[in-house]
């Protein structure tokens, strides 16, 4: 969570690291700031509220001069988000500024020592206690920047990606990593710094990312040094070329980049099993699972670790693994697993999902089964990020940048990717023949056709949006392999339109929540044609006679559920596996039209990050 960019070289820094931060908004958006170096004065402004408030409040009130500066966008942890707990903040003398992503675990003690030495403290941050640890030593040992915050950092407990400016060095800006993202930007005669290379995509497409425990000293004109910072030993930098575009990352015509990316999911889709599926060669080629395969084939069981939406794609994948492959899976929140003492084997596989690659608790869940010797297979979208760099192997979704916070397209690339292991492994297992592995394979070739075709229902959504924008409640129920769809439903609903929404597994609904349906209830039931439809039917029976409001997702022609629902919503015939990729589209645009109308913030919900590297 925050996000934070730093420039230094010729150019003005002004506009290239407010720029930057609205690029990095979706890591956090409850405050702002910026700290600009014009070579005698650090001039620093930040505000509550949003890069653009910052601007307003910046352009008006300091000199945006400087070739140096470092900026902020913050998801408060430590301190209620208002203008003083916002970053940057500056030591004591006034000399060090510094911003900080993460978290100081043991900032109390710090800064209680701090305290009786005789600094002051004017923000509830952990991070101002890091500015002044570091200005202590700097003091104390009588040593340069780059060294006071290796001593600084080998005394804090916790994550960051910082970066420290020092009003004694105009060209210089220091930077450390510990679980929190942090790239540097290679440029002509300037560097960059930010959380994800986006902020400097303009300008260079050469990049190094840190490692945990790695700081870089950036010196204008020198070349960047890397040191580890337990031991100081020198680490060699290795650079990396930036695939991203500028393209990508902005919104194409579309008012939000969720709507946006609701809309590329064909294209995402097929990207991720391009050159993967060869469906005329009857053949799945994926070098992560290629090179890997015995360990899947000897796993005594697979556990699958995720949060969020990627944990609601890892139950579509337990469903698939367990039907197609006939592997026991086990699906697990990752912040759960790492906290529950689980038994864990070296005959175990561990599938970690994650659209980021950052998430804590995927990362920390991750750590746990490697220490316990399961081979570790990481499905991520960012590529080179920490999940993806600490798993032993793994296949990378091609979805492209995500912006919007609400998960859409990570979600069913997840699945795509997902699907294709448990089919190379039905193969190899010989569950499946020759015939049946085709008819996945060509049928997986046409679901870009089909969200295409969904995609279409798209006005008929908003007009069903228009009708439920102002209930308090929503239901989704779903079967089988539509009860993760149900979950992502009632999830994509609350985190954006801020109306409470559950999911259930239909038949759990007699169980309890049916007391909760009266007229005024609207329940989103998806219904498609394979699996449990007569079943589902029933539900959709109990639920009419208690006068709920039903919304059907059913496979088109469907003629038994249009007549018991009060809307329907048609998806294309699939296979049954296959049928998430098609019934979480209306729902996402469900969730949508309906936060659109209630004038929420689509992609940028109240409380939420898009990264969630804090426990
Ligand atoms: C929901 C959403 C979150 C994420 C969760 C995990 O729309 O985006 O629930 O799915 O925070 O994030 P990743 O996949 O980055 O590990």
């Amino acid at each position: 969570m925050c996000g934070i960019v730093g420039y230094i070289g010729y150019r003005d820094a002004y506009p290239i690291i407010v720029k930057g931060l609205q690029r990095l908004e979706y890591r956090g958006y409850d405050s702002a700031g910026i700290a600009l170096f014009d070579g005698e004065e650090i001039n620093l402004s930040k505000t509550k509220g949003k890069v653009d408030d910052l601007k307003k409040k910046a352009e008006g009130s300091i000199s945006l001069k400087g070739n140096l500066g470092i900026g902020h966008t913050r998801w408060a942890t430590h301190g209620a988000p208002n203008d003083v707990n916002s970053h940057p903040h500056y030591s004591n003398s006034g000399d060090l500024v510094i911003i900080h992503n993460g978290i100081i675990e043991n900032y109390d003690a710090i800064k209680k020592e701090l305290i009786n030495r005789g600094y002051v403290f004017s923000s509830d941050t952990d991070t101002e206690v890091l500015v002044n640890l570091i200005e202590e030593v700097k003091r104390k040992e009588n040593v340069k920047l780059g060294h006071a915050v290796q001593i600084a950092l080998n005394q804090v407990v916790g994550a960051y990606a910082i970066a420290v400016i020092d009003k004694q060095k105009p060209d210089e800006i220091v930077v450390a990593k510990l679980g929190s993202p942090l790239a540097i930007g290679i440029g002509e005669k300037e560097f960059f710094v930010a959380s994800d290379a986006s902020p400097f995509i303009e300008y260079t497409n050469n990049a190094v990312y840190l490692e945990d425990e790695e700081m870089a000293i950036i010196r204008l004109g020198k070349e960047i040094k890397l040191r580890k910072i337990k031991d100081n030993s020198i680490a060699y930098p290795s650079i990396q070329e930036l695939q991203l575009n500028l393209e990508e990352i902005e919104k194409g015509g579309f008012e939000h980049f969720m709507l946006k990316e609701i809309y590329e999911q064909p294209r995402a889709i097929l990207d991720t099993y391009r050159g993967r599926l060869l469906a005329k060669e009857g053949l799945i080629r994926m070098a992560g699972i290629d090179e890997n395969l015995e360990k899947f084939l000897n796993a005594n069981r697979i556990i699958i670790v995720a949060c969020g939406t990627s944990w609601h794609a890892g139950l579509v994948a337990e469903y698939i693994f367990e039907d197609l492959a006939r592997i026991p899976v086990e699906v697990e929140y990752a912040s759960e697993f790492r906290y529950r003492n689980p038994v864990v084997t070296e005959n175990d596989v561990l599938i970690a999902i994650s659209q980021s690659g950052e998430t804590a608790d995927t990362l920390a869940a991750i750590k746990l089964a490697k220490e316990k010797g399961a081979f570790v297979f990481g499905v991520c979208n960012v590529v080179g990020s920490s999940i993806a760099r600490e798993t032993d192997a793994g296949a990378y979704t091609h979805a492209g940048p995500e912006i919007g916070v609400a998960s859409t397209k990570a979600f069913t690339t997840q699945i795509t990717v997902l699907t294709l292991l448990a089919l190379k492994l039905a193969k190899a297992k010989g569950v499946f023949n020759n015939t049946r592995f085709h008819e996945y394979l060509t049928e997986l070739e046409q679901i870009p056709a089909k969200v295409e075709e969904v995609l279409l229902t798209n006005p008929l959504v908003e007009i069903i949006a228009d009708v439920y924008k102002d209930s308090p409640n929503c239901l989704y129920l779903g079967r089988g392999y539509n009860f993760p769809v149900a979950l992502e439903g009632a999830l994509k609903l609350k985190e954006i339109s801020y109306i409470h929404a559950e999911g259930y597994p239909a038949a759990e609904m007699k169980h309890g929540p049916i007391a909760l349906i009266d007229e005024h209830m609207p329940v989103v039931v998806i219904a498609t044609s394979k699996g449990h439809y007569e079943k589902i039917v029933s539900n959709i029976q109990e639920i009419k006679s208690r006068k709920g409001k039903i919304i059907a997702v059913v496979t088109k022609g469907d003629v038994q559920v249009r007549e018991l629902a009060d809307h329907v919503i048609e998806v294309p015939e699939t296979l049954e596996n296959l049928t998430p990729l098609l019934t979480t589209i209306p729902l996402q645009l469900l969730s949508y039209h309906i936060a659109v109308m209630r004038g929420c913030n689509v992609d940028q919900p109240r409380n939420l990050a898009k990264s969630v590297t804090v426990e």
